[in-house]
This record gives C-alpha cells, structure tokens and sequence, in this order.
C-alpha cells in the first residue's frame, strides 16, 4: 500500500475507535445522570461489551502493522521523516495507546480488572464503617497490580515515573518534587501568616438556598460565560464531571446543596472549564485521538482557571454580583459584594481534599503524593498508612483526623489503583497561572472585561494559543510553546500571595 492509502486506514480505525468510544460515553453519562436503580448491572455488561470492542479495534495487529509500514516504532513513534508534522504527532500518539495496551497480556488485563472492581467496593464498606484493615489487602493488591504493569511496560526501577506518565506524559517523580519542596514551603508561609489574622466570618453562605433558584442560576451562568448550549448541555449527577460524546457535545454535571448555594457555582464553572477545552479542538483534530486533552494536569489548569482565578475574583463578581444578589435578595440583602468575595475565599485548613480552599488545596495534594513516593519505594507498606497519613496532616496542614474515613480513606483514587494522578490536580494549579501571566500580557484588559461579563477574548484566546494543539505535543512542549517557559511555581504561589494578603488585609 502506499503511504496515503496506509495513513487513510489508520484514520478510519481511529475514527471508528473514537466513535465507540463516544457512544461508551453516552452510556456513562447516561448512567450517572438518569439511569433508573435496576438498571445498573445490565448497564455494566452493555459499557463492558462496548469498552472491549473499542479496544480491539485500537490495539488490533492491523493497527500494528500499519504503525509499523508508517515508520513508527517504539524508539521512533513519529514515523517517517517525511510524512506532513499532523501526521507524525498522529502517529506518536496511536504509538504511545498501542505500546501502552499491547505490552498488557490480557489475562493480567482482565485479572485486574476484577481486583479493581472488588477493591472499589471494599473501600466503599471500608469508607463508611471507617474500617481501614478490611481495606489494607486490596490497597497491597493494587500497588502489586500497579507495579506489574509499569514492569510490562519496561520502566525498570522507575515505577513511580511509569504511573505518573499515563497522567502527565512526559513528567518524573523528581522534577515534580522539585516544584513541591518550594511550593509546601510558601503555601505553609502564607498559612502562618492568614492564621495570624482574624478569620473571616460569612454565615450568609450556609443558610439554605432553594435548589430550584440555584439551577437556574447555574442556567444563567453557561450564558453568562459563553458556553454553546447547541454543543453541550448541563445535567446533575452527585458528583460533578465533564464528559465528551463528540466534537459537539460535550456535557457537564453539578450539583446543588441547599445550605451551600457557592457550591453548585463553583462546580459548574470548573466543570465548565473543562468544557471549553474540549470544544476548542480546531477542525483538522475534529473526531482524530489528536482532538483530546493532552493530560490530566492541562485539563485541570483550564478548570481552576475557570473557577478560581477568574471565578473567585472581585472583578468576576464585580459583574455577576449584582444579578446573583437580586435573585437570592432574601438572603444577600444585607451583604456587599466585597463581604460575599471574602466569604467566598476564606481560608482554613480541613481534613477533606474536595473541600479545600485555594490555599490548603495543593498541600493536600502534595501529602498524597509523598505517601504515593514512599508506597513505590517500599519506604511505606500500606497498613502503616494512616499514622503517615495523621504525623503529614499534622505537618502540613496542623490538623488531624479522628477517623480514617476522614483521612486515608477519603479518596477513591487508590482503591482503582489510580497512583501518579493525584500531582496532576496541583500541576494544573501552576500551569493555569502561567497561561495566566501571558494571556495577561497579550491582552492587557483582560480583568476589566472580567468586570464587565465580557468573556469572549479569553475564551479566544485560549482556543487559539491553547486548544489549537490539541494532544499534539507533550505538556511540557505545550507549556514552552505558549508561554516560553518551563513549568514553575512562582507565578501560581505569586498570585496567591497577592490575592490573599488583599483578601486578608496584611
Ligand atoms: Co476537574
């Protein structure tokens, strides 16, 4: 076959991978959405039958062959030096999902598989009668299962880095301690330092909100910010997500509590985040694997972006405020704007990650994966995980929980055997502010239009700068590309330490 009839088949396999893969999607979602009670072990068997077909499909000999006729190989995945560059990240990528699934025999794959299911459902009993010792033999088997396959994978003794790497490709275990030592150290400073101030006091955020005004003003807010609702829509589920079912359908979730009205605003913006990457993907990458994320922690900086840079600002409330008071006008009667932005970003460290506030977030984060580190050297064995986990609380955020269902086995991360993704949540912390800084120098107004509801030049911007790659290259060729620089902390520690000696008044 000729090189354009080989690249054309790749694309129709990939194209039909995609597709599968969208329409096991739509049943997810469907299943976190809407699905009645009953349904779900049927529903189980129709996302598993589905799931191994789009497998087959992209780790099919075929799909190996003609990777292979393409020129593309473990050592060289881009393929053929003279095959257009779209072709060759392509290829790079479709090389990296056959090598990673491949290298898998499939009795382990379906082995764990199984472990993994039982293990979900151990931590689930283990959560909630806060019995840590049933759970400790399926946390072994999970680390056992996580080592075997980053073995399969060849990563010889940097296992750890193997993990890491379906997360963030690219990244190590020690460039990400490399930014985590200083940042603990000027998230702790800035602790110290809000906590020698008097707390701020914003009971006007847990009185009850009626759920039905909460909806619509989450309505209110897709339109405020400019999400296509001809391209997506937004749902409730209990815990809030974004998924994609195609180039133009990309669907999010939240969910609102009465005593809580911040919460269902917040979810919806970071979901909504989310969204706008995955409807940015230019046309060429429309329905191809280049048309996806490119890591957990990219993904994340667009979410936090979204919800905490720009959705916990005073120029975002300086906009949105008013309409927000007029709509809960029995509650917020008495509250300024500056009192609700206050409340909205008060600080205080808690034993629970997805509470936490924009100050304490990443030192939960970096807890976990110190824990992770020292599980995968063998320094930890996991029964000894909850004193680690208390003695690093205490450490790092000077509180410790009563009970392991408070601590350790908070997280459903670990019982899937999901180690290496916890650092994406905090990298995306400091990707997001750099992308910041250099939208902020290409557009100088940016938090004047904040202020005035105009949203457009971000969301341009970022498409543009941002979304146009696509997963054509790594995070960190993403980040140099964008903004010149290597992944840093001080423009995300910088900003904090700005925002919150304002917020704090020191
Ligand atoms: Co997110």
């Amino acid at each position: 076959m000729k090189t354009e009839a080989l690249l054309e088949r790749l694309h129709v396999i990939d194209s039909e991978y995609r597709r599968l893969e969208h329409a096991a999607a739509l049943l997810q979602w469907d299943q976190e959405t809407y699905l009645p009670r009953d349904a779900v072990e049927e529903r189980a068997e129709q996302l598993g039958l589905l799931e191994g077909i789009a497998h087959e499909r992209i780790v099919s000999p075929e799909v190996g062959k003609l990777l292979s006729e393409l020129g593309s190989t473990s050592e060289n995945p881009r393929g053929d030096e003279s095959l257009p560059a779209l072709e060759r990240d392509f290829l790079r990528i479709l090389r990296r999902n056959y090598d990673r699934q491949i290298k898998l025999p499939p009795d382990f794959v379906r082995s764990s598989a199984r472990a993994e299911g039982l293990s979900q459902a151990a931590w689930i009993a283990a959560r909630s009668n806060d019995d840590f010792t049933a759970f400790v033999p399926h946390l072994a088997e999970m680390v056992s299962i996580s080592r075997k396959k980053a073995e399969y994978w060849g990563a010889g003794g940097a296992v750890y880095d193997a993990l890491l790497d379906i997360y963030e490709p690219g990244i190590t275990a020690r460039e990400i301690e490399g930014l985590f030592e200083p940042l603990k150290l000027r998230l702790k400073t800035l602790l110290n330092r809000i906590g020698s101030v008097p707390q701020i006091h914003a009971p006007f955020l847990s009185e009850a909100y009626d759920c039905g005004a909460q909806h619509t003003f989450s309505m209110y807010l897709l339109d405020y910010l400019g999400f296509d609702q001809n391209r997506g829509r937004l749902d409730t589920s209990a815990h809030p997500f974004t998924t994609t079912l195609g180039a133009d359908d990309v669907r999010i979730t939240t969910r609102f509590i009465e005593n809580n009205v911040v919460s269902s605003i917040f979810s919806t913006i970071h979901e909504m985040g989310h969204a706008f990457y995955e409807m940015g993907f230019p046309a060429e990458l429309r329905g191809t694997s280049l048309g996806e994320g490119v890591s957990m922690g990219i993904h994340e900086s667009q979410s936090r972006l979204w919800e905490n840079v720009i959705g916990r600002s005073a120029s975002f409330w300086q906009g949105l405020y008013p309409e927000f008071r007029q709509r809960f006008s029995g509650r917020l009667k008495a509250v300024s704007m500056e009192d609700f932005v206050r409340g909205i970003n008060r600080v205080e460290p808690s034993l629970i990650r997805i509470e936490a506030d924009e100050v304490t977030y990443s030192l939960h984060i970096i807890l976990r994966f110190e824990l992770e580190q020292q599980l995968f050297s063998g320094a930890l064995s996991p029964e000894d995980l909850p004193k680690t986990w208390n003695a690093r609380m205490r450490d790092l955020l000077g509180t410790e929980p009563q009970t392991n269902a408070d601590g350790v086995l908070q997280d459903v991360h670990w019982s899937m055997g999901a180690f290496g993704y916890f650092p994406s949540y905090a990298l995306g912390n400091l990707y997001g502010l750099q992308f910041w800084r250099k939208l902020n120098a290409d557009i100088p107004h940016a938090e004047a239009a904040i202020a005035q509801g105009e949203f457009a030049g971000i969301r341009e911007w970022l498409r543009d700068t941002l979304y146009v790659w696509g997963s054509r290259l790594e995070p960190a060729e993403l980040l140099f590309k964008v903004c010149g620089e290597k992944l840093s902390v001080d423009p995300f520690a910088e900003y904090l330490e700005r925002k919150y000696s304002d917020i704090y008044g020191f």
